[in-house]
């Protein structure tokens, strides 16, 4: 890691007009709530799915701008369990999102050695959804770079208490007794058992709130809060907010 980042200071950043001073650490794992949509494109006089799709588009400068520093795993707040309340007309623009997006962006994706994952339910999704998803997966299965994880149809609490459900039934069968659940145990049967624990998470637009993401995973997460809604946040807000982090003391709960 630190080669790594070493490497990358001396190569990169002396190119990286918005990158304004030396990085002491970069985070891993970096997770967004892409909040404020509705808001800016109420500020507009347009409709409010103007602003997802404003949005959508930010998801790609995100992405770039994560690879081009080396941050290992992004994973984007795109749909929550909670979000199939709102209008149904909304609800379908935002499950068509990811469609629009791969159809896009995938062979830029592809090129640029990025994995597309996803967690969250499949079950309830539609096809249009599913099969966008599901073709990016395969097709950036064997890529090496930023792992760009889209939270689709998630919610922390439901995936926790799968969790659980499962290891109540390898208790249950045998494949391990009580006493030898750890918190790596319960981290193993989550949605992001592939990936590192966040350490970054970012909500944009203002809101002080977790809504119901990674809730288990951000325990030690360092939380940075931008007033900028999803649609404005730039490449120089994303690495304002890297910029922020790098300086913050992580003690893990020690001194
Ligand atoms: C919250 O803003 C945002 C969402 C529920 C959707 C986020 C989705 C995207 C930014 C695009 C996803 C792109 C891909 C490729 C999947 P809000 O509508 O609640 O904003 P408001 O609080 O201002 O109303």
């Amino acid at each position: 890691m630190l080669d790594k980042l070493n490497q990358w200071k001396k190569s990169k950043i002396k190119q990286q007009p918005q990158l304004t001073q030396e990085l002491d650490v970069i985070p891993k794992h970096v997770a967004i709530i892409m909040d404020g949509n509705g808001r800016w494109a109420k500020s507009r006089g347009l409709p409010r799915v103007a602003g997802h799709k404003q949005g959508m588009e930010n998801v790609r400068t995100t992405v770039k701008a994560a690879n081009k520093i080396g941050i290992e795993a992004l994973t984007l707040y795109a749909f929550s369990t909670e979000n199939w309340k709102r209008p149904p007309k909304e609800v379908e623009f935002l499950l068509r999102l990811p469609n629009q997006f791969l159809s896009r962006f995938l062979p830029e994706l592809i090129e640029e050695n990025v994995k597309v994952t996803m967690i969250g339910t499949k079950t309830g999704l539609p096809t249009y959804t599913l099969e966008a998803i599901e073709e990016a997966i395969e097709q950036t299965k064997n890529n090496t770079g930023l792992v760009l994880n889209f939270a689709l149809n998630y919610g922390s609490r439901f995936e926790m208490v799968e969790a659980i459900k499962h290891i109540v039934d390898d208790v249950a069968h045998d494949k391990y007794g009580k006493d030898d659940i750890t918190e790596e145990t319960v981290s193993r049967y989550l949605m992001t058992s592939f990936l590192p624990d966040p350490d970054l998470l970012i909500r944009t637009s203002g809101e002080l709130r977790i809504s119901n993401f990674l809730l288990w995973q951000i325990a030690y997460s360092e939380l940075y809060f931008t007033d900028v809604l999803w649609p404005d946040f730039t490449e120089e807000h994303f690495y304002q907010a890297i910029e922020e982090f790098s300086k913050r003391s992580r003690r893990f709960g020690g001194v």
